[in-house]
């Protein structure tokens, strides 16, 4: 029988992230198939030590090493487990590349994922800090999440609203050791609602000639990696993490005594009427700091909320900078700023 994972001791992580730092795990486990968890945490390196959870490593910052056991799901079946001709039910395995399964789905003629076109990471990833872009954000879609638990060695399928999502937030994200989500199950139609009041979108589409009135899922997915190769740099060529700060979301009254200050300054609805979300770009871009280096560890010159690593920079130099941005924000605007990704080996 072949096994279904693979332990390598003091293992470099190096190549598993997207800022592409240095850093060291004391136990890599690799794990092709989730049927093998209850065994493996029957082992008290997994059971009772820290652990992490890696999927693409593009939504975390090593500013030092793992201090336990780092586990990789790569486990890579997609299927349609529900049709009725109208709506489907698609369950992927939490190793699947993200981008890949919203290509899949849109190649099978399911809509629902095409504004999350190219983020990069894994499906398993994804539920954790419910991704977002465009108007949409990965709760719109999920049925359920299929997780392993960590204290009952059982796995659990949690619908949406078991899941606790807010804006990057879910159980998953406040609850770090509980869970290591397996795979996750998507509500997709045949009948698209497309999304497209994100700003920028609509141009796009008529930048690419297609008429709004009979525009395509595949388009709008079309549309928005355009808009992403753009202004985004690629994790594969500048080292980044997307986002490093979550935008801040605010008490109404507070962003528009901001708003009066500063009439320029970008302000959306919140999670309800009694808040607003700024856009921390747009303060980050005021403080100056857009194309900023220092040494190796800088800001992208197309997106001021990207931290890049230009080379050779560590994960500390980069939160030394993101320390600094955050300070310099919060002394001009009084706003304060929260990292977007995990931040591994140091306290924010
Ligand atoms: N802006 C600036 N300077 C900049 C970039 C943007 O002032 O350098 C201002 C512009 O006024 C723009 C506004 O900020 O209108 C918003 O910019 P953008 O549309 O790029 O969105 P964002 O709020 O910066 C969020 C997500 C992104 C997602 C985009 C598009 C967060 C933390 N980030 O960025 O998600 O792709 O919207 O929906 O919510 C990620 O999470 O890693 C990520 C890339």
């Amino acid at each position: 029988m072949t096994s279904t994972y693979r332990l390598i001791e003091n293992a470099r992580l190096d190549g598993r992230n997207t800022f592409g730092v240095p850093a060291r795990a004391p136990m890599l486990v690799e794990v092709s198939d989730a049927a093998a968890l209850p065994e493996l945490f029957g082992y008290a390196l997994l059971r009772d030590g820290p652990l992490l959870v890696l999927g693409g490593g593009s939504n975390l910052l090593f500013a030092g090493d793992a201090e336990g056991a780092v586990l990789a799901l790569g486990s890579q079946k997609i299927s349609i487990i529900e049709d009725d001709g109208e709506h489907a039910i698609v369950r992927a395995d939490a190793g699947v590349e993200w981008h890949a399964l919203v290509l899949w789905t849109l190649g099978h003629g399911l809509a629902g994922l095409e504004n999350l076109a190219l983020i990069p990471g894994t499906v398993g990833a994804a539920p954790i800090q419910n991704i977002g872009a465009y108007g949409t954000e990965v709760r719109d879609c999920i049925h359920r999440v299929e997780a392993f638990e960590r204290s009952s060695r059982e796995l659990h399928r949690l619908d949406a609203t078991a899941c606790a999502f807010a804006y990057r937030d879910s159980l998953f994200k406040r609850e770090p050791d509980r869970y290591v989500v397996t795979a996750v199950e998507f509500a997709l139609s045949r009948t698209p609602t497309l999304k497209l009041d994100y700003a920028g979108l609509g141009d796009e589409l008529a930048a690419m000639g297609i008429d709004i009135g009979s525009v395509r899922a595949s388009q709008v997915a079309e549309a928005v990696i355009r808009i992403r190769q753009r202004k985004l740099p690629d994790p594969a060529v500048l080292g980044n993490a997307g986002s490093f700060f979550k935008n801040p979301i605010l008490p109404a009254a507070q962003a528009e005594t901001l708003q009066a200050a500063h009439p320029k300054l970008p302000v959306f609805r919140g999670n309800d009427d009694t808040t607003r979300k700024l856009s921390a770009a747009w303060l980050i871009d005021q403080c100056g700091w857009k194309g900023h280096r220092d040494g190796d560890a800088g800001v992208a010159a197309s997106h001021a909320l990207v931290l890049v690593n230009h080379g050779h920079a560590t994960g500390m130099q980069i939160l030394d900078l993101a320390r600094r941005i955050a300070a310099s924000v919060q002394e001009r605007f009084g706003v304060a700023l929260e990292p977007e990704p995990r931040v591994i080996g140091a306290q924010w």
